[in-house]
């Protein structure tokens, strides 16, 4: 089953759990929704609003269906997804493939059916689906049955809800997923705003970016944490730069009243958004790692639809220069020109290979190269397999 959703590019949006856990309201949803859709966010590419675990009434009706908390969403759901329709937005919701969901509210388990039909009812495009209190049966299993009633409820309407498995990567999802109707799996715990946690994700995702492309569907290292107080700039952009190439969902998750001018403008840098949304689909690949006692760095790269992508990234903290060489780690030769996506500014010529100087602790260069040639279509991934 493909429901054409997310087939092409990774989905980019905002969900409230990061910044506000489940303490969200109609309110706050809008107030959101309004800075997406009129300051910018919007006219880069960022879509989805998704509500998380929280909006649901702690029971379900007499008739068995999901209903919202009354006091947080006294407007209805449908109501808030029109809202964001109107405004040229899409609309996401959360639940889980257990019962009960993590926060306690009821799940979907063996509600399937009835549950895809009321998402469709309201009008919903984007379904986020946790993995709380199993009561053990089988991942595949589970997901499949939502997978599967999301494709019945949608069969024959003008609609199509994006299925984001949300399994913290527990039973390999990457590798059954696009079988059970997912358009992203989870691949990681969850995430949290600092360092240490952005690092482990990066790491984890090393032996998984051949999984996630546009003919299958997108590995999701969960949502993004930039605009956090507890993360540097420099550590932002590291954050920002991996996920656009490694192509997960641009998913923000902080207070958007709250953004600084700084971090805004690295969220709205339309040439990171692009190699996110390239139309080729693919990944970036760890080519290199070094660690020793004079410095700890690792490149990655991959093709990108009219150039080729490559993060130089310092994991250790003192400021290192890195040199990206054009065949070895890019099967490219001729004269490259070196486009710097996160500066946004041309370097200019080089032929075989390009140093970056100064990257700053925990700090990456992100560039593209544009021209030469393609030796052949290989890569040379680590991925330790
Ligand atoms: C799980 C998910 C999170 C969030 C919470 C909500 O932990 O992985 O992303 O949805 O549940 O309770």
């Amino acid at each position: 089953w493909k429901n054409g959703l997310g087939y092409k590019t990774p989905p980019m949006g905002w969900n409230p759990y990061n910044a506000f856990n489940n303490a969200f309201n109609e309110t706050l949803i809008k107030q959101q929704a309004d800075i997406i859709a009129n300051q910018g966010y919007l006219a880069v590419g960022y879509r989805y609003i998704n509500l998380d675990d929280g909006w649901q009434a702690s029971e379900r009706t007499n008739d068995n269906k999901l209903s919202p908390n009354s006091s947080k969403f006294p407007s209805g759901i449908k109501d808030l997804a029109d809202y964001m329709h109107k405004n040229g937005l899409l609309f996401g919701i959360y639940s889980d493939a257990g019962n009960p969901t993590c926060g306690g509210q009821p799940g979907s388990l063996d509600y399937e059916d009835t549950d895809a039909q009321t998402f469709v009812d309201w009008d919903v495009d984007y379904l986020k689906y946790d993995n709380c209190n199993e009561q053990e049966r089988p991942e595949r299993e589970r997901y499949q049955k939502m997978g599967n009633a999301l494709k019945n409820a949608t069969a024959g309407k003008n609609k199509t809800i994006f299925y984001n498995i949300c399994e913290w990567g527990t039973s390999d999802p990457w590798l059954w997923g696009p079988d059970a109707g997912g358009n992203s799996w989870r691949t990681t715990p969850d995430i949290i705003a600092f360092w240490p946690s952005i690092i482990s994700i990066i790491d984890s995702q090393v032996r998984l970016t051949e999984y996630g492309e546009s003919r299958r569907g997108w590995n999701d290292p969960d949502m993004l944490v930039l605009g956090f107080d507890r993360i540097p700039y420099e550590e932002q952009v590291t954050h920002y730069a991996f996920w656009a190439a490694m192509k997960a969902p641009l998913i923000l998750g902080c207070d958007l009243t709250k953004v600084t001018n700084e971090t805004k403008a690295l969220i709205l840098n339309k040439d990171i958004i692009s190699v996110n949304q390239d139309p080729l689909g693919l990944s970036v690949c760890q080519v290199y790692y070094r660690t020793d006692n004079k410095s700890s760095f690792d490149i990655w790269t991959g093709p990108l639809n009219d150039g080729y992508a490559a993060i130089l990234f310092n994991r250790g903290i003192e400021p290192i220069s890195i040199t990206l060489d054009f065949k070895e780690h890019c099967h490219l030769n001729g004269s490259i020109e070196v486009y710097d996506l996160v500066k946004q500014q041309t370097y200019g010529g080089y032929t075989n290979n390009y140093t970056a100087v100064d990257i700053p602790k925990h700090g990456v260069e992100f560039i593209k190269l544009i021209g030469g040639n393609r030796i052949d279509d290989n890569r040379t991934c680590l991925n330790y397999s």
